[in-house]
C-alpha cells in the first residue's frame, strides 16, 4: 500500500566550501557532508582531478587567482550536472603576523589578494551562478574578530584590514543580491584551535589570550562550522548582511 502522507523528499542542497583541506573548512566540509550536503571542496593543496573522501568531492583551487577559481566552479558545475551551487562557504585564508611599521607594500598586496580579492572571486562565482538560479542561495564569509579590534600580542595590520575588507564586502553583496534571494554574511571567529593559531604555540602568549576570552578557552573548528552550515542552510532566510562573531565572547570583552 502507497503511504500517501509520506513527506516528500528535501531538496537537493549543495555546498562549495572552500579552504576544505585544514581547520574551520575542513571541518564545515565534513558536517555539511554528514548532514545530508552534497559538497564540493576547494583547497590550494587538492588534488588536480575531483576526488572523492569522506563524503566530500575535492578539488584543487587557488582563491585568489580568477582563472583557478573559474575552473574549480566549472568542475563543480559539472558533478553537479549543471545545477547551481545551494550555498558557498569561502574558509580560504592566510594570517600573518607582522608589525605595521615593518610590513611593506609585498606583505601587504599578498595579504589581501588571497584574503580580500579571494573572498570576492568565489563569492562572486557562486552569486553569480545562485542569483541566475530559482530557489534562494546563500554565501558565507569568513572574516575575524581581528576586523573590529585591534590586537596588540600579534599585530597584523595586512591580515586585520583584509578581514574588514571582507565584512563590507558581505554588506554590499547583501543588498545587491537580496532581491534575488541570495544571503551574504560574514562570520567573525575568534582564537580557533586550527593549525592557523600561531599563539596556541607560545604558552605565556596563549594564557594571556584565553585570559581574554570570557569563555575561559579557545574555540573548536566545528563550533564555527556550525554557525557557517546554520548562517548557509534556510534556517537563517532572513538573516542576510550580517557580521556574526564565534569568539567565547572576546569582541564583547
Ligand atoms: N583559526 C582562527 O583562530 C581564525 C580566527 C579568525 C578567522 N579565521 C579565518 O577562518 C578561515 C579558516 O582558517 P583556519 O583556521 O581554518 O585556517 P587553516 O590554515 O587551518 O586552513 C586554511 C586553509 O586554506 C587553504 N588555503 C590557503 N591559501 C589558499 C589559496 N590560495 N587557495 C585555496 N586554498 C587556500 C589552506 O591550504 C588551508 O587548507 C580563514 O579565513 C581565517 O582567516 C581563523
Amino acid at each position: 500500500m502507497t503511504d500517501t502522507h509520506a513527506a516528500a523528499p528535501p531538496p537537493p542542497r549543495r555546498l562549495v566550501v572552500t579552504g576544505c583541506g585544514s581547520g574551520i573548512g575542513r571541518a564545515t566540509a565534513l558536517l555539511a557532508a554528514r548532514t545530508g550536503w552534497s559538497v564540493v571542496g576547494l583547497d590550494v593543496t587538492g588534488p588536480e582531478q575531483p576526488a572523492t573522501r569522506n563524503g566530500v568531492r575535492s578539488i584543487r583551487c587557488d582563491v585568489g587567482d580568477e582563472t583557478s577559481v573559474a575552473a574549480a566552479f566549472a568542475t563543480a558545475d559539472e558533478l553537479w550536472e549543471g545545477a547551481a551551487p545551494t550555498a558557498v562557504v569561502h574558509c580560504a585564508g592566510v594570517y600573518r603576523v607582522k608589525p605595521a611599521v615593518y610590513t611593506t607594500a609585498a606583505d601587504w598586496d599578498a595579504v589581501l589578494a588571497l584574503n580580500a580579492r579571494g573572498s570576492l572571486l568565489v563569492a562572486a562565482a557562486g552569486g553569480r551562478r545562485m542569483t541566475a538560479a530559482p530557489g534562494p542561495g546563500s554565501v558565507v564569509l569568513l572574516s575575524s574578530i581581528g576586523a573590529v579590534r585591534g590586537e596588540v600580542g600579534e599585530p597584523s595590520a595586512a591580515y586585520s584590514a583584509s578581514k574588514g575588507a571582507v565584512v563590507s564586502l558581505a554588506r554590499q553583496l547583501a543588498v545587491e543580491w537580496g532581491p534575488d534571494e541570495v544571503r551574504c554574511n560574514a562570520v567573525l571567529p575568534g582564537v580557533i584551535d586550527t593549525p592557523m593559531t600561531t599563539v596556541t604555540q607560545d604558552p605565556d602568549a596563549f594564557r594571556e589570550v584565553v585570559r581574554r576570552i570570557p569563555a575561559g578557552r579557545t574555540g573548536t573548528a566545528e563550533e564555527v562550522a556550525r554557525l557557517c552550515l546554520f548562517l548557509a542552510s534556510d534556517a537563517a532566510s532572513f538573516v542576510n548582511g550580517a557580521a556574526i562573531p564565534v569568539d567565547g565572547g572576546q569582541s564583547a570583552a
